[in-house]
């Protein structure tokens, strides 16, 4: 069985799985490494989730989001910023952008600076020696201490004054998503704002946010979309099952002797159980 698994909220399923000695493959555990791109069902479906997140923002904001220079007026741009600037976050940051507005972003990898600015956002980070430590070596974010959170939280209370919409996207693998938006900072933000949550299945990186929901918290509208992929499916499918066809790859069914390589470093981070076997903590 391939497909995705969510191995660490699914221990009843994967030990049924074991019991009937199926071979079960979890495809969100594919490495981030450079053969194995093509097959990464997390970059593939969080990069549509990062587009549709703006597109879903832009349609709860009752403004336009690019500045307009009229005869009956001036319209200033939107700001957006952009919390997380993993896979999601880029692809809102260039979503943002295409569409006119001014665009922050903030992340706690010291590396991903670069990479926001070179899409013409602005970044927003309090830089300190646990930044520069901030990042696993495939290449997520850890868990922050609670003396950098209150620094973060500081900064983003006091950035936030001047923002119209928020799109939300910051996960810490295995985890609960941390909570970055409070209520307090909401109080901050002016009525029509819009906070679009892509974390809110893994507990929401906004205090109010609820899966399939649009709550309204004095005038700000805070969205919580599940699936988000799902809102273009087309596109979502035919990226999920290229990845999966590209994971196929790795078998050979020709072999009478082996389906696959059980030293294939993709295979050994994949394989979840595999002849009456547990293979991952
Ligand atoms: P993700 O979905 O786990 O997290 C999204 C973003 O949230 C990350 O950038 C993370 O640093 C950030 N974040 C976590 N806690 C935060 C907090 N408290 N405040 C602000 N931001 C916070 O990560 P994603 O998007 O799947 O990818 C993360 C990294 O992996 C990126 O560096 C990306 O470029 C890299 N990557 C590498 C690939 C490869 O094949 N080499 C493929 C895809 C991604």
């Amino acid at each position: 069985l391939i497909s995705q698994v969510n191995v660490n909220s699914s221990a009843d399923l994967i030990k049924s799985l074991n019991a009937k000695k199926v071979s079960l493959f979890a495809l969100e555990r594919i490495p981030r490494i450079t053969r194995a791109q093509n097959m990464d069902i997390l970059s593939s479906q969080a990069n549509l989730a990062g587009y549709h997140a703006v597109i879903d923002a832009a349609s709860e904001f009752n403004r336009v989001l690019p500045m307009f220079m009229t005869a009956a007026g001036k319209i200033n741009p939107a700001n957006v910023l952009v919390v997380g600037a993993g896979v999601a976050g880029l692809q809102a940051i260039a979503t943002a952008k295409r569409l006119g507005s001014i665009v922050y972003a903030t992340d706690v990898r010291a590396a991903s600076k670069e990479q926001v600015e070179s899409l013409g956002g602005k970044f927003v980070m309090v830089e300190d020696k646990e930044t520069q430590d901030a990042e696993t070596s495939g290449g997520y974010a850890k868990e922050m201490s609670a003396e950098y959170q209150k620094k973060q939280e500081a900064l983003l209370a006091e950035t936030l004054k001047k923002i119209d919409i928020v799109i939300c996207t910051a996960q810490i693998p295995g985890r609960k998503a941390p909570l970055i938006i409070k209520k307090y900072m909401l109080d901050n933000m002016n009525a029509g704002s819009v906070i679009v949550d892509l974390a809110v299945e893994t507990g929401g990186n906004c205090e109010f946010s609820q899966v399939g929901k649009i709550i309204n918290k004095n005038g700000v509208k805070i969205v919580g979309h599940a699936n988000v992929p799902g809102r273009v499916a087309n596109n979502a499918s035919s990226l999920f099952s290229k990845n999966i066809s590209n994971f196929l790859a790795l078998m050979n069914f020709e072999s009478k002797k082996s389906l696959y390589d059980k030293n294939d470093e993709i295979i050994k981070a994949t394989l979840v159980c595999t002849n009456g076997k547990i293979l991952i903590k």
